[in-house]
């Protein structure tokens, strides 16, 4: 069967914008997080214990039906995998996958698992606007799993912070503390070699379970199930070393690429006092010295940190395509139709900023006239039609803004 193209998956689903009126405010309780609020929940659970709350969201539904999930899953430009666990032997496999491909939902023990659902779907992307209690930096993606009776992912731990979300089905939580982490060898998927659960709960829809990262659990589906997995990662210290350290060594290869810059001639490593050797293979001591010293005079501020980390946090995935608007409005009309109905951002998009910066898919500007109304548009991905007229009589933002269009990072279009 031939595969789907992501166009008709696209046009096979309902669009919807960002509704901001999910946002949970910092110190309003609420049902989300079980009665408390955001300012409670990140002091007393968030990143410390698991909480359990029933009736999250009471009547949610799955933001994308089985078969639009499916369909998802069969495109190439989507992350999914399927998990079967039949006559007790683990196996994985990576997507796309044709309708043809997967087993039927009557087969046991088998799970879909869709990440970053949110990218491709805006009623995925509006579900995350209620978790942005939490900062967007430390956001990742949402993922939907589909499972049959009996299916999951084993017992394992993640790296993650975790809402755990039903909203098709049941599926029977297990949960431990446990300290022993050790895996079972030879597995094609992270499986704990000792699950030692001490809680248990059956979710239903609207049920939702919170896990800080390292929390031992396994998720078994009774009956066809789907959850939502609303995760924030955690970069490991070696992944945000690695990476500062290779956004510095690109830094300065610009530097010492602008004209004028004194690098080239005193970048080079000198040796004027090399005595000649006997033994041509042994690693001259003063050698290593000067490194030592050259490497000692690496030198960042706290303004090149704050770049390093907006800038990649604001980093879309390796798979993030941008749709540019098949005709765009020329810059006259666009004003106009934003002036109407306001503009958004794209649900792909990443806008972050600090006090003198804003980092846009991983590009860093600096704020100047924007920090009048960039804040606004980011804290809400969304700006009103008359809060855009105001920005209007600004030729330089139009622009700004008809190019961010262009370039599919923002839209025109109202809240749902
Ligand atoms: C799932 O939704 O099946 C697995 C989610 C998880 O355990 O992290
Ligand atoms: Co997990």
């Amino acid at each position: 069967m031939p595969k789907r193209s992501p166009d008709h998956v696209e046009d096979a689903r309902k669009q919807r914008a960002p509704s901001s009126a999910a946002r949970p405010t910092p110190d309003a309780p609420t049902s989300l997080l079980g009665g408390l609020s955001p300012a409670q929940f990140m002091k007393q659970y968030w990143q410390k214990k698991p909480l359990l709350i029933r009736q999250a969201i009471p009547g949610i539904e799955a933001p994308l039906s089985r078969d639009e999930l499916f369909a998802l899953a069969d495109s190439d430009d989507v992350e999914s995998r399927l998990i079967t666990h039949f006559r007790k032997r683990w196996s994985l496999e990576h997507g796309p996958f044709g309708a043809d491909e997967l087993p039927t939902p009557k087969t046991r023990q088998w799970t879909l698992l869709v990440q970053g659902a949110d990218l491709h779907d805006d009623r995925a992307r509006a579900l995350l606007e209620r978790f942005r209690f939490a900062p967007d930096a430390r956001l990742d993606d949402l993922m939907i799993s589909y499972a049959t009776d009996g299916g999951g992912v084993g017992p394992h731990f993640d790296s993650y912070d975790v809402f755990l979300l039903q909203v098709h089905g049941k599926r029977r939580w297990r949960i431990g503390a446990q300290r022993d982490l050790s895996l079972q060898e030879g597995m094609p998927l992270k499986i704990l070699a000792n699950f030692e659960p001490e809680e248990e709960w059956v979710l239903e829809p609207g049920d939702m379970l919170y896990l800080p990262p390292h929390i031992a659990h396994d998720g078994v589906a009774e009956g066809e199930c789907m959850t939502c997995s609303i995760g924030f990662r955690s970069p490991s210290t070696s992944e945000l070393t690695n990476q500062f350290l290779y956004w510095l060594a690109e830094r300065g290869a610009d530097d010492a690429a602008q004209p004028g810059a004194k690098g080239g001639k005193s970048a080079l490593y000198r040796d004027p006092d090399q005595p000649a050797v006997a033994h041509p293979a042994q690693l001259p001591p003063a050698l290593v010295e000067r490194v030592a010293a050259v490497l000692a005079k690496v030198r960042w501020s706290d303004g090149d940190v704050s770049s390093f980390v907006g800038s990649y946090l604001s980093e879309p995935k390796a798979n993030v395509v941008f749709d540019a608007p098949e005709k765009p409005l020329d810059e006259a009309r666009f004003v106009a139709r934003a002036a109407k109905s306001g503009i958004r951002l794209d649900r792909r998009t990443i806008l972050l900023y600090d006090a003198r910066s804003y980092y846009l898919n991983g590009e860093q500007y600096l704020l100047r006239e924007a920090r009048k109304w960039l804040p606004a548009l980011a804290d809400n991905r969304f700006l009103d039609g008359k809060r855009f007229v105001t920005l209007s009589h600004d030729s330089c933002v139009t622009a700004l803004l008809h190019e961010w269009y262009c370039a599919g990072w923002i839209r025109t279009g109202e809240l749902a």
